[in-house]
């Protein structure tokens, strides 16, 4: 397809064919949220809940160190009591000190106040992910609750707030929800490139049967072709957005065993390995039939590898592989 061989083009021509890495870490399925699509919401009771202890935490980061992973991302659910932020912080500093500050840490953990921001932006954070969902403030409040605690002009003030503290600000959308249209997710597109975002995660909805939204389930595409759109969007949006850093997220795969390095190809720049002790990750289940739930880390690292030499793709190692475009938008900002 055109449009796939020119993302491909921009792709080699702004960033290269280097893939770079963020071991995920599912630090925690607890959470206090309530959205309707997800698996780990609070109201979901077959979920058994579970937390990694700080040492589990630091030796999944060690491990991702000594693999030269480069960077790693810390994913939860959202949690925003003191003891919650507190013990983030202390983990950061430790990942900090093991890796002599060499590990670029990720964050995915909700909206937060400012505060807590720059306090993990100050203990080693750099880079944040906070998905608005989708853009259409109608749409957000089909698939959220409304309340307080699920707001859209709230996730907008916290994308403004990770900015404000210093990170490199992420966001994304799902693609295929319910009622979603075409013209809802061309809207997305024009929404990130409006925020001017860093970097972009964005993948297929897939229904969880222990959700709300699955009765919507009539409504919805095939998977196959909640799968295509989502190609093109990411084709769509590295040519809107040359230099940012496009994720090749997990729920891709759920549909296609290939799913993720097709999105290499057609313009996806980073990967995500699951470094998740294997005793969790079946517990953090955001939509059904997530994939790698019974490998456990070293095989998704040499599954990975594999995977990524047979597209034609080297591996960025020991790199934090920064999207370009906050250097680029900084430098504008301070001159
Ligand atoms: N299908 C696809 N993605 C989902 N997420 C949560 N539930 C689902 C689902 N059912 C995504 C959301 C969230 C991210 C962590 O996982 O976009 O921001
Ligand atoms: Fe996890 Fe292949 S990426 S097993």
């Amino acid at each position: 397809m055109a449009l796939f061989r020119k993302s491909r083009e921009i792709t080699d021509f702004q960033i290269g064919n280097k893939v770079y890495l963020r071991g995920l870490i599912e630090y925690s399925n607890v959470c206090a949220k309530d959205c309707l699509y997800c698996g780990i919401r609070k109201s979901n009771r077959k979920q058994e809940r579970y937390s990694l202890t700080d040492e589990e935490v630091i030796a999944c980061a060690q491990y991702a160190f000594e693999q030269h992973y480069g960077s790693i991302v810390i994913q939860a659910g959202e949690r925003s009591d003191h003891i919650f932020t507190a013990r983030i912080t202390a983990i950061l500093k430790e990942i900090k000190k093991l890796s002599q500050g060499k590990l670029g840490i990720t964050l995915s953990l909700g909206e937060q106040t400012l505060e807590t921001y720059q306090e993990w932006f100050e203990a080693g954070a750099h880079r944040y992910l906070l998905r608005i969902e989708s853009s259409d403030p109608k749409l957000f409040a089909k698939i959220h609750p409304h309340d307080k605690g699920h707001s859209f002009e709230h996730r907008l003030k916290s994308l403004h707030d990770i900015r404000k503290a210093g990170f490199h600000l992420g966001t994304g959308v799902m693609i295929g929800l319910p009622f979603q249209t075409l013209e809802q997710m061309a809207d997305d597109l024009l929404f990130l490139r409006a925020l001017d975002v860093d970097m972009v995660g964005m993948g297929p909805y897939i229904e969880h049967q222990d959700t709300p939204l699955y009765e919507a389930s009539d409504f919805l595409l095939t998977r196959q072709e909640r799968l295509d759109l989502a190609f093109k969007m990411i084709a769509i949006l590295r040519l809107m957005m040359p230099d940012i850093n496009i994720a090749a997220a997990t729920a891709l795969q759920a549909i296609d065993p290939m799913g993720r390095e097709k999105a290499l190809k057609y313009g996806a720049n980073i990967i995500m390995p699951n470094i998740t002790p294997n005793v969790f990750r079946n517990q953090y289940k955001l939509y059904e039939d997530k994939p790698c739930t019974d490998e456990s880390p070293q095989e998704c690292t040499t599954c990975l590898e594999a995977r990524i030499h047979m597209i034609g793709s080297k591996i960025g190692y020991d790199e934090w592989g920064d999207s370009k475009h906050f250097n680029a938008h900084q430098k504008y900002i301070n001159n």
